[in-house]
């Protein structure tokens, strides 16, 4: 699965025509492809997105159905707009934007309860990781209990949860970890989903400076499922070279 996150760019919907066409190819050989432009592009996208196989996904979600909460969009109102995943609790909001793991709960617990696939992002930042692995694995480890705790039935939830590692000091900053150790975080993920929330063959992408160049190292470890890409994901051309990647673990 590739999961391409927009965040505050709106790419020209023109220019990825023919990249969506190439990405629907894959759609056969098994790779889910979702693409999550900001809200105020998410109609265009999915225009454009229409019949091709390629996923439409929202970057947030609020957890209330309506009512005043200015500024916010709610999972079902994302739902009808043609959404069918949502990223959930990003390192961008965390640090940003205050947001903390009982409101990640409760988009989660939203989204799901609206049909939308959640893609939960959990990692650790610098701070963490200097301390070394068993700590990083003890963060993540929290932010996971934390995250997906009391959900409504989670073990029936498959598929439709989703789990994303993205070190907070990997983001966009063109240093991603090793494949290796991103790779053995991963793996301790999907431990514990396993044995906490009794969620078998969880997916686990990674995220944090995957390119065309190096996406390869990532997907074709057997416990990394795919890629959560932000800035490789603008480019269509780039995008498609990490497509190939993962075209090529099939
Ligand atoms: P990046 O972002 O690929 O630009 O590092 C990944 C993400 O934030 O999801």
């Amino acid at each position: 699965m590739l999961v391409a996150n927009w965040k505050m760019n709106c790419p020209p919907a023109a220019d990825w025509k023919a990249a969506v066409k190439k990405l629907a190819a894959l759609k056969k050989e098994g790779i889910e492809t979702v693409i999550c432009p900001p809200f105020v592009s998410l109609e265009k996208i999915a225009a454009l997105l229409k019949e091709s196989g390629v996923k439409l996904g929202a970057q947030d979600v609020f957890w209330e159905k309506s009512g005043a909460f200015t500024g916010e969009i709610s999972a079902e109102m994302l739902r009808n707009a043609g959404v069918e995943y949502a990223i959930i609790g990003h390192s961008e909001r965390r640090r940003f934007l205050g947001e903390t793991d009982e409101m990640i709960n409760k988009k989660i617990a939203s989204a799901l309860k609206a049909g939308l696939t959640a893609i939960l992002c959990v990692g650790e930042d610098s701070s963490v990781r200097r301390r070394g692995k068993k700590a990083a694995e003890k963060f993540v480890k929290n932010q996971l209990e934390k995250d997906l705790k009391g959900l409504p039935d989670v073990k029936s939830q498959k598929p439709k949860i989703i789990a994303a590692y993205e070190p907070v000091w990997a983001i966009g900053t063109g240093t991603p970890d090793t494949p290796a150790d991103a790779a053995e975080m991963a793996g301790f993920i999907k431990e514990i989903l396993n044995s906490k929330f009794r969620i078998p063959n969880f997916s686990v992408l990674y995220g944090g400076s995957v390119n065309g160049k190096n996406a390869g190292d990532f997907i074709n470890s057997p416990e990394i499922d795919g890629a959560l890409v932000g800035g490789a994901s603008l480019k269509p051309e780039e995008f498609l070279k990490i497509a190939a990647a993962a075209g090529a673990k099939r």
